[in-house]
């Protein structure tokens, strides 16, 4: 008998009622440590998912953690591209994602066939993907990157030759407008959280809350309405910070300001108040909420590491294929956050 065993109720997968407390964090910590597990979780993830993980961190930093683990077994407490992209790495690892129904819309935007597709009309062209793509699509990509090093991942890109970039039209967008990239093709796709956080709003926030500074994270629809407004002179252009969610955790522990509009998903808040405990932290759209971030429950998670269960497979022919691209990407740039 465990210390929950009792606080179990009888739901139809048998973990419903679980309460995220400290005996359920304590039975959590034991089951990880009789797997040999190492717990990595996205800066999206519940916060009791977050402060029961052994790692917190962006795309970047848990990637290239789960890279270097030395458990055999890595619970990826995120997205299931993100599991995925565990496993590519380390396919003779055991890699268990605690719901492994928790897709990601930005990755639905693109399949293989897709990418094939757009690749034919462009033969000569480097191919980018951004990490939020199944292992298939990684398959038929040369380098993937995430939001902290996609600026360097396409600057690393001899000028003279065509990049298509994929799947995210926002952060495709950003990078054309920092490299100053003629040549570079952006799909059309989008995440639904991000994209839903829109201009009108951000604009809204940002003039009741002049003194603020704002982190908009590069998959937003709004990341170029706030360009936009610093250019126009309607909010001063040092205070608006397009950054990954890593970089806005550097950005919160060196900022001065009192106040922090933030444009991205909602679990993000927990760490950057965390990080600066002094400073206000404001969602610029408190109903941006990931529901496949949610799916990772403390009850799926108590599930995950009683059972073993979801584990992640990768087809071995397509995760040696997609293994070069994420390589290049984990290579790639400073330090995510999280590191
Ligand atoms: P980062 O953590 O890399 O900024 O990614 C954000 C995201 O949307 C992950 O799904
Ligand atoms: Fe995918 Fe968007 Fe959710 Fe991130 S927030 S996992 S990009 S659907």
């Amino acid at each position: 008998m465990t210390v929950l065993d009792d606080r179990i109720t009888n739901g139809p997968d048998g973990y419903a009622g679980v309460v995220a407390d400290e005996q359920w964090a304590a039975e959590v910590r034991r089951l990880a440590d009789l797997r040999g597990a190492t717990l990595l979780a996205h800066n999206y993830q519940l916060p009791a998912i977050q402060d029961v993980a052994d790692h917190i961190g962006d795309s970047l930093a848990l990637s290239r953690i789960a890279a270097a683990a030395p458990e055999d077994t890595i619970v990826f407490c995120g997205v299931h591209f993100m599991a995925e992209t565990a496993k590519i790495l380390s396919p003779d690892k055991t890699v268990l994602i605690p719901d492994q129904r928790a897709g990601c819309s930005l990755a639905d935007s693109i399949t293989a066939a897709d990418l094939r597709a757009w690749k034919a009309e462009y033969p000569d062209a480097v191919v980018v993907s951004y990490v939020n793509t199944t292992a298939a699509v990684k398959a038929e990509t040369d380098i993937c990157c995430t939001s902290s090093n996609a600026v360097e991942v396409v600057a690393s890109i001899p000028e003279d030759r065509d990049v298509l970039f994929c799947p995210d039209q926002f952060l495709g967008n950003h990078v054309r407008r920092v490299t100053g990239r003629k040549n570079l093709h952006v799909w059309a796709g989008e995440c639904h959280v991000h994209a839903g956080i829109n201009g009108d709003e951000l604009a809204d926030k940002a003039l009741a809350h002049p003194d603020a500074e704002l982190y908009v994270h590069p998959e937003c629809g709004c990341a170029t309405s706030a360009l936009y407004l610093a250019g126009e002179g309607a909010f001063p252009q040092d205070r608006v910070k397009i950054l990954s969610t890593g970089g806005m955790l550097d950005e919160a522990r060196e900022t001065r300001a009192r106040q922090v509009l933030v444009a991205t998903e909602v679990g993000m808040l927990h760490q950057l108040r965390r990080a600066a405990p002094g400073v206000d932290f404001q969602a610029v759209n408190d109903r941006a909420s990931c529901k496949f971030m949610k799916m990772i429950t403390p009850a799926a998670l108590l599930r995950c590491l009683s059972e073993g269960a979801d584990e992640v497979h990768v087809d071995p022919e397509i995760a040696e294929r997609a293994r070069a691209s994420v390589q290049r990407m984990i290579e790639i740039g400073t330090p995510g956050g999280g590191e």
